[in-house]
């Protein structure tokens, strides 16, 4: 354990935003279990000390959220609405300090940081919105004397469990359609990242959000932290993005309360260049697309292909751009990839990269740690890959872009679909009649088109096959909270 200290506080214009304490019921609690450290991945520092829930405590807080959904589902949409707007407010005011506390704890570069927490709050602004929107339908009766009234109601207490690549966004954009629909959140937060959890918590509070409503729940236990949340029969709805491995152990342990999950697993991004692309375009695509956060999203380029008449271009471009990338501290100006999350991250590029060398795959630039030590990772290009690589069938979650050839836009297709993950693809490419053609044929949730950038709060965000179940996001994204209840009236 480091032994080293952070004085995060000092960093931050209003430091009470820093709290290790959890929320339950609107009260800030100390664990049962204790506390456990938070470190900032970028100096092995501990950044704060967070209270460690007991299963028993996180029992009481889904006990807590019951009592206040009856209450909290009685408010009009327009006054929940009022409330997330103010909460919202108050994420936009204090986004600098998040964006620091977001950075000390994950890594990822101040720029993006404050990228994230303007994306985690449009989620609150969007669903706010939405509140005063939960429309049901009239539907002409099936007799002369029969009225169908279909009414939306919220499905009751929300368990969402998060991951830390998005410490900020993935909270909000479970929690904001789920209080907007008149649902109560007990959230665990990764035990990596909670403190972005609480700060959004100490300003939920601020904005007025009723006790019970939103409880965050520190824990350095998931384990015990997920069977409490599938098991309880209190919990009506599991939000979880993370891995497809815990997804499936999710929903295994689910299955005894045939709880309603909405999955929000692993991806393997096909990122494809055809041959009449603008090249630069792409490039700017594929790095933006690859290196966001160090490679570690769901919806990173995994894979990248590029036709075979234009791969030394593109590879050699990659390459030049990849070596302008500034790898250091995120909190130091300037920099564009932060470290990796922890060393077993960096273990996983290493193992991938290694298998692509002894497969006979070359690297461009980068594939090595980088000399600053730690969780420091050289951003890389290798060239050569093929399909016989582990990491062309596994998340890398690391600064790895790997290109492979093709000729064919057939084979292409089919190489971008055997897998068994459906999340993101992108492709770049000119010809219109080929656009609608392989965005129609790509098997992915998302597809973007001329663009390696795809997240937004008014979109669907979702994957198909083992990359998920539900919607977050659009309007979509409040239907995954709400039950539809048909009321047969006879007259
Ligand atoms: C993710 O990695 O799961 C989310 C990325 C995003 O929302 O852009």
């Amino acid at each position: 354990m480091p032994d080293k200290r952070t004085n995060l506080q000092s960093l931050l214009r209003d430091s009470s935003l820093l709290e290790g304490r959890a929320y339950i019921d609107g009260n800030w609690v100390e664990g049962m279990n204790g506390t456990f450290s938070v470190v900032n991945p970028a100096r092995g520092d501990v950044i704060a000390d967070v209270a460690d829930l007991s299963r028993e405590q996180v029992g009481d807080a889904v006990k807590q959220a019951d009592v206040a959904q009856k209450e909290w589902a009685d408010w009009t949409g327009k006054e929940r609405s009022i409330v997330l707007r103010k909460w919202f407010q108050e994420i936009m005011e204090n986004a600098d300090d998040l964006a620091i506390i977001l950075t000390a704890e994950q890594g990822k570069p101040q720029v993006e940081a404050k990228g994230e927490i303007l994306y985690g709050a449009s989620f609150i602004e969007f669903f706010g919105e939405e509140a005063k929107r939960v429309y049901g339908e009239i539907i002409p009766g099936h007799q002369r004397d029969k009225r169908i009234h279909v009414l939306k109601q919220p499905i009751g207490v929300v368990a969402t469990i998060t991951p830390w690549n998005f410490p900020n966004a993935m909270i909000t954009r479970k929690i904001g359609p789920a209080l907007a629909s008149g649902c109560t959140v007990v959230a665990r937060p990764a035990a990596e990242t909670p403190l972005s959890a609480t700060a959004l918590a100490v300003l939920a509070e601020r904005a007025g959000l009723p006790k019970g409503v939103l409880n965050i729940l520190t824990s350095s236990n998931s384990s015990d932290v997920g069977k409490e949340f599938c098991t309880n029969p209190v919990v009506r709805k599991l939000s979880f993005t993370g891995s497809t491995e815990v997804g499936r152990l999710l929903l295994r342990q689910a299955s005894d309360n045939v709880l309603k999950c909405s999955m929000e697993l692993g991806g393997n991004a096909p990122f494809i260049v055809f041959e009449d692309a603008d090249l630069d375009a792409a490039v700017e695509g594929a790095m933006i697309c690859k290196f966001r956060n160090n490679g570690q999203t769901c919806v990173c380029a995994n894979r990248i292909y590029v036709h075979e008449n234009i791969y030394d271009q593109f590879a050699e471009k990659m390459k030049c751009a990849v070596e302008k990338l500034t790898v250091g501290d995120g909190l130091a100006d300037r920099i564009t990839i932060g470290p990796l999350i922890n060393h077993d991250a960096v273990d996983k590029v290493l193992e991938h990269l290694g298998d692509v060398e002894t497969k006979g795959g070359t690297v461009l630039t980068g594939g090595q740690r980088h000399s600053m030590g730690g969780n420091y990772f050289e951003p890389t290009v290798v060239t050569d890959v093929t399909h016989d690589m582990q990491i062309a069938h596994e998340e890398t979650f690391g600064p790895v872009a790997p290109l492979f050839k093709f000729q064919h836009e057939q084979d292409v297709i089919d190489r971008a679909n055997n897998t068994v993950f459906g999340l993101a693809a992108y492709f770049y490419a000119r010809d219109n009649a080929r656009i609608h053609r392989v965005s129609e044929a790509l098997e992915y949730g998302i597809v973007g088109v001329n663009t390696g950038i795809i997240s937004t709060e008014v979109a669907p965000f979702g994957g198909i096959k083992q990359s998920g179940l539900g919607r977050e996001g659009s309007w979509h994204g409040m239907e995954d909270y709400l039950e539809l209840k048909y009321i047969c009236l006879s007259i």
